[in-house]
Parts: C-alpha cells; structure tokens; sequence
C-alpha cells in the first residue's frame, strides 16, 4: 500500500548573500529555475513510488515573482505565503495554517529551495527507509569536511536532535554529521511538534529542527554523498551546483549515444534533447528547448538556442542560431548566423559569415558566401552567390522578398524589397533589382563597363 505525501518546499528567504535580484528560488541552472529541480524530484518521486502528491511552496520574499514563474511551469501547486521569515518551522507552519487540505496528507517532505541537485532517487530512499522503520520522522544527513554553519546530529540510543551551529557547545561543534535540510515526517506528528516549537535559541527564530527529540521514533538517515544536499547561498555555490548538474546532463546524453568530445567544456541545457549518433565538439553551447536530431554534427564554439537541427545536418564552428529550425542534410556556418524564425528545409547550404532572419529557404537552395537574408522566402535548388542582400528595410517598414525556384542569383546582388523573382530567374551579379520578375527572365541591373586602352598609367601614381 502506499501513501499520500504532501510537499513543503520552502522558498520564502531572500538569499541576501547573492546581492542578486533574481529571488533565489528562480536562479538559472542550465536554463531553468532552481527550485524547478525540486519540484520535479519530488514529482518523479511521487510518480515512480506511486504516491499520492500535494506539492506545496512557501513563499515569501519576492512571492508574486515565485509564484507567477511557477503556474507558468507546474499545474496544482498550493502556494502558502510567510510574510514574515520568522524561522523553518515557522514556514512550515504557515503552509499547513493556510493549505488545511495537507493536513490530512500522512506523510509531509520538508526541502528547501536552494538544493536542486536532490534527485528523485534520493526521496524515494528517505520515504522507503522512513516506512520501513515506522518512523515519526526522519532527517537525511551526512559527514561534513566542514561542518560549519549546518546544525549538527546529537545522535542519542533512542532519537536524535539537531543543535544549530550557533546553538553548539564546543563538544557539539567537534560532530561532522550534519543536518541536511531535508526531512520525511508523519504529519500528525509534525502539527503536534510544531505547536511546541518556541525560538529561545541564538537567532529567535523557530527552527524546524526542534522537531527531533531524544526518546521519539525519529531517525537520522545518512548519506554517503552529500552533493545531492548542497546548498546554493551565493554565486561560487551556484556555479559548483551547475556544474554538477552540467555533469549529469551531458554524461546521460552520453550514456544514450552521443559523442560530446570535451565534456567538461559542453553547455547543454537540461530541457535540450539529443539523439543518438550525434557529435557536440567543445565549446557548444545548447540552450532552452533546443532539439538536435541524430547523426548531426554541432561545430565547436556554436551556439544554439530554442531551435531545431534534422538528422545529418551539420553546423560547423562558430555559428549561432537562434528560435528557428534546420531540416535534415543541410550544412550551415561556419560563421553564420540564423535569426528567429528561420525556417531551412533539407539539403540546402547555408556558408560562413551568412545572416538570415524570419526566411524560409526551401529544399536544395544555396546561400554559400556573406550575404543577409532577411523576410525573405527561397525557392528549391535556387542558388545565390557571394555577397547577396536583402534590402528589406526603407527605414520604417519591412518588406518582402520572393524568390521562386531553380533560379540562379549572381554575385552583389541587392534585392530592394518588395519584389518578387519567378521560377528559372536568371540575375546577373552586381546588379540592383527594384522590380519583380516572371518565371524565366533573365535581369541584369547595374551600368555598362567602359575600357580605354592604356589609360591606367595615367592613374597609377610611381
Ligand atoms: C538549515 C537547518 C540546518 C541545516 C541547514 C542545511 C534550520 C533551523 N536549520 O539551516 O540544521 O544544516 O539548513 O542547509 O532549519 N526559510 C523560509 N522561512 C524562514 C526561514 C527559512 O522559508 O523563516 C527557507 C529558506 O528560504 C531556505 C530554507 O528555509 O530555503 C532554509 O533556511 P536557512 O535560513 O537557509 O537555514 P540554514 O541556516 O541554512
Ligand atoms: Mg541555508
């Protein structure tokens, strides 16, 4: 049989050691929120031990901010504000004061905001161990190298307590194994202790830790690695917890198939999906909702953001491309640069120091060599030279460019949009086209060559 679970994760502090002013909670890691990673262990706890999930976060500092990021990302969550951050347990007590529903929950999952590196794995190890030994309540701990600053586990025959480091004699401040912050508590045991908890401690605040007692059924559980509880308070911290989760990301891409050559120089974000079969050279950044198909080569040193890349497609070194997508068997870069809503369908070539923006290029066509490519649409196999340009822009509006199909464009052409090219078009380089053409015409637009015979020397200064 399992149970129901009711999660209090507590967001409502300030993180005042990050001089930041994101609130805490809504810190970037690998391109999502901290507390988002709580949230969704806890979920996936929840899903693969099949129990039943209240998930609730205490807001405070910044609250409108929290919860606003978080109905856009999560459905169901039951919000409970603490006004004023007067401790822990205080917290605690705020979210069942104003979520009545949780209280009927038997078991409730105490995390804080700040540790996104806990996994789902970890919670459903503390829930098991929890039930197997009846607990009324447990607490995850482990050995610290430097236990200061974290409460500290008096561990007794029977229960246990937690004394703040600012609470410990100096007998007390020699223990290393610490409190996590994470705890699994009977929630009829919980509600009673936290009517008892009182804050005559060094900081006057109401710890949550007073809820273990010498003689009760409550139980330290230790783990051997403690990075899963590390705690983000300033920006050293923060960088040491993307850096772990940057190490989870690309090592289970790996292990699903893909080749990432220097993986410690690899920035991948967490919601970015690659197939099998592909190739990340370092210095690749992925970022947002970016999805990589398989077979695909990624350049070194690109950037790639909220965009899509078919299978086979390559992008060499030093391109960035971002909100748009890439079919299959296309080369692009190196050095090019795909603005938003670019839509490149398969096999076309798009070559270095290329700009294009909000354009579809369709099958086959070729934009091989410094050219922009902006509001524009491409038709199959149309070739365009070096040093093309969409003139798309009269200062105040933008304008169209249509190309059709198997046209060949020549070298230092400028479109001045609006225009409409057919299909089988035939424009000559260097030429300035203002009006459109009909399917098979051949354009040339620019002035005629005049040659003297030996004049140059009248130019060219000995
Ligand atoms: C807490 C524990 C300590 C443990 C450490 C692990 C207590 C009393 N102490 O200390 O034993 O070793 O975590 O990191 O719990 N918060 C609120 N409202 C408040 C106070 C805090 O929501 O009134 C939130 C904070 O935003 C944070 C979390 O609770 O997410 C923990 O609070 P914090 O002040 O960081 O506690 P620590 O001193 O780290
Ligand atoms: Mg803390």
């Amino acid at each position: 049989m399992s149970d129901n679970v009711a999660l209090v994760l507590l967001a409502a502090g300030k993180g005042t050691r990050l001089k930041s002013s994101t609130p805490k909670p809504l810190l970037n890691v690998l391109g999502q929120a901290m507390i988002d990673y709580v949230i969704e262990s806890a979920q996936g706890f929840a899903k693969s031990s099949a129990v039943e999930l209240l998930s609730g976060v205490v807001v405070g500092y910044a609250k409108e901010e929290v919860k606003a990021h978080l109905d856009n990302h999560f459905s169901n969550l039951s919000f409970a504000t603490q006004e004023q951050q007067l401790g822990t347990a205080h917290a605690v007590k705020c979210f069942f004061e104003q979520s009545l529903e949780a209280t009927k929950f038997e078991y409730t999952l105490i995390c804080c905001a700040d540790t996104p590196l806990l996994t789902e794995q970890t919670i459903s190890k503390i829930y098991t161990i929890a039930r197997a030994q009846n607990a009324k309540a447990v607490a995850a701990t482990f050995r610290a190298k430097n236990p200061s600053g974290y409460g500290r586990i008096v561990r007794h025959r029977r229960g246990f307590e937690i004394v703040e480091h600012k609470d410990c004699d100096n007998e007390q401040l020699t223990i290393n194994e610490v409190n996590s912050g994470v705890y699994l508590v009977k929630t009829k045991y919980l509600l009673d202790m936290l009517g008892k908890v009182g804050n005559k401690n060094a900081s006057g605040e109401f710890y949550l830790t007073d809820i273990f007692k010498q003689n009760e059924d409550v139980h330290p559980i230790m783990f051997e690695n403690s990075d899963e509880f590390f705690g983000v308070n300033d920006y050293t911290q923060l960088s040491y917890v993307r850096s772990k989760m940057q190490e989870r990301k690309n090592e289970a891409l790996m292990k699903a198939g893909v080749d990432i050559i220097d993986p410690k120089n690899t920035y991948i974000d967490w919601g970015v999906q690659v197939d099998s079969d592909s190739c990340i050279e370092p210095f690749v950044s992925l970022k947002g909702k970016s999805k990589i198909a398989s077979n695909v080569v990624i350049g070194q040193s690109s950037i790639i953001i909220n965009s899509g890349i078919g299978s086979m497609t390559k992008v060499l070194p030093m391109s960035h491309i971002e909100d748009s997508n890439i079919q299959s068997k296309c080369s692009i870069g190196p050095f090019a640069r795909i603005r938003p809503n670019t839509q490149i369908a398969d096999e076309v070539k798009i070559g270095n120091f290329v700009e294009t923006k909000k354009s579809q290029l369709s099958k086959g066509a070729k934009v091989s060599h410094l050219s922009y490519v902006g509001d524009a649409r491409i038709g199959e196999n149309t070739n365009i030279g070096c040093g093309f340009i969409t003139c798309n822009y009269d200062g105040k509006n933008k304008h169209q460019t249509v190309i059709g199909s198997n046209c060949f464009i020549g070298s230092d052409v400028q479109i001045i949009a609006p225009v409409d090219i057919g299909n089988d078009c035939f424009v000559a380089a260097g030429s300035t086209i203002t009006h459109s053409l009909k399917d098979g015409d051949f354009a040339v637009a620019r002035s005629r060559q005049e040659t003297k015979a030996g004049l140059a020397k009248k130019f060219i200064k000995k």
